[in-house]
């Protein structure tokens, strides 16, 4: 990785603004799942270690620009607080007075959070003053620290615009997922296997191009796979289809040619629910008034012979309705395939997907699981992601 890390810069009685991707589901007022938070505690822990202040923003969920009680990171500061087992001093407000004299009085080894960035009309539009202001709490001598590798395809204040007022480098969890997503890119090592599934392929056509150039397979299921089915004239019943994408999804069939591999039977439901009737059918012929929510039995043997041997796996999306226990076996099918792969380096990006390693039980056997959902597929996309173009370089 070409950028700079807090390794290469000196620290010490520094007040520190670290934008981390603290965007994590809460429940009746409780953290329920801490991967993110506990993915920032490296740099965090480094940088209360090496004697500076550290100032932590972060978004949550998608307020719309004004405070909202129920986005409040307030749970996420007390949470945090446990896991590093020193208090975290939560400022209820994002910039304003009250941030500037916690941000003041904050000494070396402290660490307090500021509330939600998104409370901020100016955070998503990434206004210049506001981010002025968010890098003010840093004070003069202030350093910018961005280790929120999930929301570095976003082009916002915190993420982006204090980098203008600041000097910016990366955290030890950007430079990680940035270094096992960037090898997948540039050397990866074959055969390289790529998993694609959820709902929707509208906003996958990118990375189904970019793996088609990188990987030797790509293996696609969930919902995505209709709308190839349909460009293959199948009939799909009721089963969910971007007509719009149809023609795209036919180029693509035709460039990749074996470089892609479609199930070849699904479990199909006769309505969209977890108590639906349920039947194995080969992809071609699901009748009316059906639907596909999972790939079939023999779509599982297939995608394990094909990562049979693999050297390096991306997987992204689940195989199926997982939600829905009768529709959940090809997701689980696919996350125990990935983990029992000895001599290959697994990495998974994507809520769902790693939510399907988790419940698989197989989490552990996974080399690396990204942060980043939306920000690992630009990433492979070949895209350059705004929140890392604005680190500075080695
Ligand atoms: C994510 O969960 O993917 C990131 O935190 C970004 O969130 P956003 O899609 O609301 O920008």
């Amino acid at each position: 990785m070409n950028k700079k890390t807090i390794r290469d810069v000196d620290v010490k009685g520094r007040k520190v603004l670290v934008r981390v991707d603290f965007n994590v589901p809460i429940q009746d007022g409780k953290v329920a799942d801490d991967t993110r938070i506990r993915a920032a505690l490296p740099t965090i822990r480094y940088l209360l270690d090496h004697g500076a202040a550290v100032i932590l923003m972060s978004h949550l969920g998608r307020p719309k620009g004004k405070p909202d009680p129920k986005y409040s990171l307030q749970p996420v500061a007390e949470h945090l607080a446990t896991l590093l087992g020193q208090p975290v001093k939560f400022c209820p407000e994002t910039v304003g007075p009250r941030a500037e004299a916690m941000a003041r009085e904050l000494k070396p080894g402290e660490v307090m959070l500021l509330e939600n960035t998104r409370f901020h009309p100016g955070e998503r539009k990434n206004d210049p003053e506001f981010a002025r202001q968010l890098a003010a709490l840093a004070g003069p001598d202030g350093l910018f620290v961005n280790d929120a590798f999930g929301s570095a395809h976003r082009a916002h204040a915190s993420v982006v615009g204090v980098a203008q007022y600041l000097p910016a480098v990366a955290g030890f969890l950007m430079e990680k997922e940035l270094q096992f997503l960037g090898r997948l890119l540039t050397s990866p090592e074959r055969p390289f296997v790529a998993i694609l599934g959820g709902a929707k392929i509208s906003d996958k056509i990118g990375v189904i191009r970019s793996l088609l150039q990188k990987a030797d397979k790509l293996l696609i299921g969930g919902g995505m796979a209709n709308t190839f089915f349909k460009a293959l004239g199948y009939e799909v019943g009721d089963s969910l289809v971007e007509d719009e994408v149809v023609p795209e999804a036919r180029a693509i069939l035709e460039d990749a040619g074996e470089a892609l591999v479609l199930p070849v039977d699904a479990v199909i439901a006769d309505r969209f629910a977890a108590d639906a009737a349920r039947r194995v059918v080969p992809v071609d012929q699901v009748p009316p008034g059906w639907r596909i929510l999972d790939i079939g039995p023999q779509t599982v043997e297939r995608f394990k012979a094909e990562l049979r041997g693999a050297k390096t796996v991306f997987w992204n999306g689940p195989m199926g309705v997982f939600e829905f226990p009768p529709f959940a076996e090809g997701t689980f099918a696919i996350a125990r395939a990935v983990a029992d792969l000895k001599d290959a380096v697994t990495v998974i990006g994507g809520g769902d997907s790693v939510s399907a390693v988790k419940q698989a039980g197989v989490a552990d056997k996974i080399t690396h699981i990204s942060t980043g959902g939306g920000a690992s597929l630009e990433f492979l996309e070949g895209k350059e992601l705004p929140g890392v173009a604005v680190l500075e370089d080695k």
